[in-house]
């Protein structure tokens, strides 16, 4: 049997920030009304970099911390819902930023939920025995696809990438993963594709930008990660004070508030770092784990579940020794 561990985290957000006093001179808001329903208080935004660069950094840390040399890694997984290009995708092009050599690449898209599916894949091709070292990102300019006019999203998102080396291990670490999905054939949360173009009428496409039915998407959340956590604990016959911490995407503090009040867990015990990015999709779980770690909140020997939903509707949840 081949078991899979965290090697390695890092991460990367642009420096330049976009605090809740700058949005009000944007959009009719104010720093009490984002703070108090989202607990947002600034998000990084890039303004030179993209997310190829965002990725680069954040991966280059990871294999830092992983101790590893960078030829062992034979497979490389980016999680983003806003590549710079539809082709070659930001892990073919970080492949070769990082000289990995001719491996497998690919970029997967599953909106926030994104890195929990990378993971999905990435742990299940290592416990296959066909590949030994992942390197796994998640990065995002999502700044590119907020209507900066909408107050109801553009308080609400930011830019970063998260990264992690996943290898085999001696012992089992990546205990269990779910994964779901469920079609939002509501359009609660969506963001169309260029519209359709044809030789007989040749106007220019243009980009659409996030739509989002919060109170649903609210809804959503707060059920499937309760849940989420739940099930994966029922299944690993384990309880609520087996884990040291959880790490949830970070979306919203009331949505990770609420979840850990119906699930009766501290809150003092679910690593928090919204305030400082805002919701950066697929970018905030592995951000918030390196984060976590480097805060000293989550050490080595100590058991998380991180949970994420997002866009699709998608999900996703790991039971992990780090
Ligand atoms: O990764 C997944 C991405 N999405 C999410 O996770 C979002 C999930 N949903 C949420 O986090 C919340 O629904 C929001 C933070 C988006 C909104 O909070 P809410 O408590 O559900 O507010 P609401 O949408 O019910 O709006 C309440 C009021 C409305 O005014 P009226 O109609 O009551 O007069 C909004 O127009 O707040 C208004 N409002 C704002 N006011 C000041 C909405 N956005 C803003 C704003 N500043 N930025």
């Amino acid at each position: 049997m081949t078991y899979t561990e965290i090697k390695g985290t890092g991460s990367y957000t642009p420096s330049k920030v976009l605090t809740n006093e700058d949005l009000t001179k944007i959009v009719e808001t104010s720093d009490e009304w984002i703070t108090s329903r989202t607990g947002i208080k600034r998000r990084h935004i890039a303004t030179d970099e993209y997310t190829i660069d965002l990725a680069e950094q954040a991966a280059i840390k990871a294999i830092q911390n992983a101790g590893i040399d960078k030829v062992d890694i034979d497979l490389v997984v980016v999680a983003t819902v806003t590549p710079d290009h539809y082709f070659p995708g930001v892990s073919q092009l970080l492949q070769a930023r990082l000289g990995l050599g001719k491996i497998m690449a690919f970029d997967i898209n599953a909106a926030c939920s994104g890195f929990l599916y990378a993971l999905e894949i990435v742990d299940k091709m290592i416990k296959s025995g066909a590949y030994k070292t992942a390197l796994i990102v998640g990065a995002e300019t999502l700044t590119r696809l907020t209507d900066w006019s909408d107050r109801n999203t553009c308080v609400l998102f930011g830019d970063a990438a998260g990264a992690m080396i996943i290898g085999t291990s001696e012992t089992d670490k990546i205990k269990d993963i779910i994964i779901g999905s469920d079609g939002d054939v509501n359009s609660y949360l969506i963001c169309d594709n260029v519209e359709l173009k044809n030789p007989y009428e040749n106007d220019k496409s243009t980009q659409d930008h996030i739509h989002m039915n919060g109170r649903e998407v609210f809804k959503f959340a707060t059920r499937i990660m309760p849940q989420t956590v739940r099930d994966l604990l029922e299944r690993n016959h384990l309880v609520l004070d087996d884990l040291d911490s959880i790490v949830a995407h970070q979306a919203n503090e009331r949505i990770i508030d609420k979840a850990a009040r119906d699930l009766n867990y501290p809150l003092e015990k679910c690593f928090l770092n919204i305030h400082e990015y805002g919701n950066t999709s697929a970018a905030s779980v592995p951000l918030a784990i390196d984060e976590a770690i480097r805060s000293g909140k989550l050490k080595r020997g100590d058991t998380f579940i991180t949970v994420a939903f997002g866009g699709g509707f998608t999900w996703g949840g790991a039971l992990i020794k780090y």
